[in-house]
């Protein structure tokens, strides 16, 4: 008997399935005695399944594949919480398992579609949503289940990794590098949601939510991008001894789940400090294994796809066998998220401010109204003759003093030129 799918979303992560299917099917047979069939195939474009060889299994209209009663499963990779829901429950209700690289989906909407699979008795799988080709929703589903999980901090965009990278390395500017990403295809047109940390927040969502077995959503993370990070930032923490990276974080604590992405020095030492360019490490400690680190591609057809392709062998293998699904929502208990205005960490604020007398005393006053204690404070030149950036690094401070310290910059007239750089130190 063989497992028919019917595949929707013949893009880059789509193709790349196609290809595994037609390069491996007779490989499944043989090793794990599954054999997958691509039943149908659904996209806007029909050229894309046409360029894979597909095209006569083409349809642009998803229903063909949910009313096809002979599809047993269904691959969703359009991306997005439009369309992409209705096709992922509906498949759902109609009794077929889905698949997903939907991140933004499972972030937002994941009770629902998990509830929604539980009462149809199908599975839900979505490796790819996180990560790209890097496995560690099933290691965290499976092999590290014994473990309480402490800690997940992940790497888990590789666009701004990749901006980051050639600022620390070739002292490029921003909007320089963002070009140059969107000219190597590294970052999209409009790259709002790599550059804002929303991409990361979506992942660490969904990481959070099973390392620590309780439903963390989107809106839980607090999130902040890199816009504001500059050279001169990469080369002051690098002289500190720090790397900068857009750190996605979730933190097991007494009182609930920390969970936030945000710019973050790391110290060299650390090994997330070497995960350069476009690829993405997820780094779990647990009370039994203690430290580990998944490391990889993040995006592209292959990554993608083998991660993908990975659930639809697993599902497949449970539907050839007349087996339930393993693992299901592991969201059992009901942790709170600790509020961000409680973290206590370092700071790093590089303000850019007129080049006057006083204004240097102004700032520091700020800062020691609102019970922020200084480590150093560094004053160094800008491009413009006028405006000097002013650094201060802060000893362990609350988040929310420090946000009364910037409301009160941001307040002051004539004050600050450009938005502050604020990067928290992660040690
Ligand atoms: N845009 C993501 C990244 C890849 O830059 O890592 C897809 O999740």
């Amino acid at each position: 008997m063989s497992v028919k799918i019917g595949l929707v979303g013949t893009g880059t992560v789509g193709g790349g399935c196609i290809d595994i299917i037609q390069k491996h099917r007779e490989d499944f047979k043989r090793h794990f005695g599954v054999d997958i069939e691509l039943a149908r195939v659904c996209s806007l474009d029909k050229g894309e399944a046409e360029a894979h060889g597909v095209g006569h299994l083409f349809t642009s209209d998803f229903h063909d594949i949910i009313n096809d009663s002979d599809i047993d499963l269904v691959i969703e990779l359009i991306g997005g919480t439009g369309v992409a829901h209705a096709i992922v429950t509906e498949a759902l209700k109609a009794g077929k398992h889905v698949v997903t690289a939907n991140k933004a989906l499972m972030a937002t909407a994941g009770e629902e579609i998990f509830r929604i699979a539980d009462e149809a008795g199908v599975e839900i799988a979505f490796e790819a949503s996180v990560g790209g080709g890097i496995p560690i929703i099933d290691p965290l589903k499976h092999s590290l289940i014994s473990n309480e999980i402490s800690s997940v901090l992940g790497i888990v965009n590789g666009t701004t990794n990749y901006m980051l990278t050639r600022m620390d390395e070739d002292g490029m500017a921003y909007d320089q590098v963002l070009a140059e990403a969107q000219a190597k295809g590294f970052a999209e047109a409009d790259p709002t949601a790599d550059v804002d940390g929303f991409d990361a927040a979506a992942k660490i969502a969904i990481l959070a939510s099973i390392a620590f077995n309780s439903r963390v959503v989107l809106d839980d993370v607090s999130t902040e991008g890199i816009r504001n990070v500059q050279p001169i930032d990469l080369k002051t923490a690098r002289d500190m001894g720090y790397a900068v990276k857009l750190l996605a974080i979730g933190h097991r604590l007494p009182e609930g789940i920390d969970v936030r992405v945000h710019p973050t020095m790391i110290p060299k030492t650390h090994q997330m400090a070497h995960v350069n360019g476009v690829f993405n490490a997820i780094y779990v400690t647990g009370d039994a294994v203690g430290e580990t680190m998944f490391f990889g591609e993040g995006a592209g057809a292959g990554p993608a796809a083998s991660a993908v392709m990975g659930d639809v062998l697993e599902v497949a293998r449970h539907i050839t066998l007349g087996i339930k699904p393993i693992v299901g929502c592991t969201c059992t208990d009901k942790l709170p998220i600790v509020p961000m205005d409680n973290l206590e960490t370092r700071y790093y604020i590089r303000l850019v401010v007129p080049d006057r007398t006083g204004v240097l005393a102004c700032a520091a006053e700020v800062f020691a109204k609102h019970d922020v204690s200084l480590r150093s404070v560094v004053q160094e030149g800008t491009r413009e003759r006028d405006a000097v950036n002013l650094i201060f690094i802060t000893h362990t401070a609350r988040e929310k003093n420090i946000r009364a310290v910037l409301a009160d910059l941001a307040a002051m007239e004539d004050m600050l030129q450009v938005e502050p750089t604020v990067i928290r130190v992660e040690d």
